[in-house]
């Protein structure tokens, strides 16, 4: 089943259930006029708005995901090709009260843009003149763009070295936590960590950054950027019918990747079940992030045998070294796939089994003052457990990639489940 299919779309606002919003005295610093009240949080693709007129931004040429459903858009939908991503930090002498009607808030203006909405039904151009508009307005124009906006905590929102800040640290899964140093680790500070997470996916560059930049205003007060990321060009395939891209080095990329219609490796290895716990984050995942820079100039002077060596696959087709096509299962008898291959080290059969759903996305920050450019792979996993990837990063010490490679950012969240219509994401965490 795919993603489109399990979420739900959102009801008219006659049907939503009651929420009370809480505190919302930070949002009157920005003169916000979104989240009213219990219409605030029932928006979707057709529903009536409360307030003022709606209006879509451009004609949907598809149509959008729905932000509200069993498990959060952004994991098993079609991998889309461009992403911002963004990692916050919640303020200093912020309380729980803060940190609910910041979800709220990012819950009601999520729900909307993912329809192609503007923010607020107000908007960027409909509101008081006088006052700066509610929505940046740089989406003006654009559709929906296949946008999906999912939102994650890291183990710092639970506890950290201000205590038990929001109550929240008995509910911590014993999961997440920091990821343990890795051999070759070379972390920036600042790129790794925070105490939320939100990843946009969409089809257009613009409409992605449009969501983190709105959404980082929404947080004024409550929440700070503490960095964020761009992507190009996703890295992976998670639906059937979606070619396989390339990364970096020029291989294909999710060739074997966990896809949105094998509900039996996603209840396996991807969504964490009911009888795991915390049984707040059913329905959820846990998203590891990694800054991995290329070092594509070196890369760039391999040899192509050595090249295909390193992968384990051909770099033409993406068929495994020991023969067939691409979606033939490699042999590891006999030496036509190295021992120390980046295709092998990574397979279930070296790792008990173990799979993740990887979504990553190319990037390109600029160049060195020698002239190299600062390229790699933002690479993002879902997964049931984070010792899935613990397992294989620890598996891939020895990958000959390694001399190409290096880790330079690092992060980890519990992704909530979905929110159901009317309620907020994270709010099984609260109840
Ligand atoms: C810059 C870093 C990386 C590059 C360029 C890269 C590239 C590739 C390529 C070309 C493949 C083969 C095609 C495919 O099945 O998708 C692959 C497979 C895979 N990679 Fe990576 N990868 C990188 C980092 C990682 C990391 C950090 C992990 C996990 C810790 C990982 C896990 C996997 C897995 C699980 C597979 C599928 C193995 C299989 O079942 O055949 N990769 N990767």
């Amino acid at each position: 089943m795919t993603e489109r299919s399990e979420q739900q779309d959102a009801p008219s606002d006659d049907a939503a259930p009651s929420l009370a919003p809480a505190g919302l005295s930070r949002r009157g610093l920005l003169g916000l006029a979104i989240g009213s009240g219990v219409a605030g949080l029932a928006v979707g693709a057709g529903a009536g708005f409360a307030g003022g007129a709606a209006v879509a931004r451009a004609d949907q040429s598809t149509e959008p995901y729905a932000f509200f459903g069993v498990h959060q858009a952004g994991i098993t939908t079609p991998v889309q090709d461009h992403l911002h991503f963004a990692s916050f930090d919640m303020m200093p002498r912020t309380d729980r009260d803060d940190l609910v009607t910041l979800l709220q808030d990012w819950t009601y203006a999520a729900s909307r843009m993912t329809q192609g909405l503007d923010v607020s039904a107000t908007g960027a151009v409909s509101g008081d003149a006088q006052t700066p508009p509610d929505d940046t307005g740089e989406a003006q124009g654009l559709a929906a763009s296949g946008l999906t906006i999912t939102f994650g905590f890291g183990p710092g929102l639970f506890e950290n070295a201000d205590g038990d800040r929001y109550g929240l640290a008995s509910l911590r899964p014993v999961g997440l936590q920091r990821l343990p140093g890795f051999l070759g680790d070379d972390l920036a500070p600042d790129a790794s960590d925070g105490d939320l997470c939100i990843q946009a996916c969409a089809d257009d560059p613009q409409v992605a950054v449009h969501a983190i930049r709105n959404l980082s205003r929404i947080a004024f007060g409550r929440a700070k950027l503490r960095w964020s990321q761009l992507g190009f060009g996703r890295t992976s395939r998670t639906t059937t019918d979606q070619a396989t891209p390339r990364n970096l080095f020029g291989f294909k990329d999710g060739t074997a990747n966990i896809l949105a219609d094998d509900t039996a490796a996603l209840d396996d290895h991807v969504w964490v079940a009911a009888s795991d716990d915390p049984n707040w984050l059913q329905g959820g995942s846990y998203l590891v992030a990694r800054k991995i820079a290329m070092i594509v100039e070196t890369w760039d002077r391999v040899r192509l045998a050595e090249q295909e060596r390193i992968i384990g696959r051909d770099k033409g087709q993406g068929a495994p070294l020991s023969g067939g096509d691409e979606f033939t299962e490699p042999s590891f008898k006999g030496s036509s796939i190295d021992v120390n291959s980046h295709v092998r080290l990574a397979h279930p059969t070296l790792n008990d089994g173990v799979r993740i759903l990887r979504r990553g996305y190319n990037y390109v920050d600029g160049n060195s003052a020698l002239g190299r450019l600062d390229a790699g792979l933002f690479f993002l996993s879902y997964q049931r457990d984070p010792e899935q990837f613990v397992t294989l990063q620890r598996q891939l010490s020895t990958d000959l990639m390694n001399e190409y490679i290096r880790h330079v950012g690092s992060g980890i969240w519990a992704v909530p489940p979905g929110a159901a219509p009317g309620s907020y994401v994270g709010a099984s965490l609260f109840d």
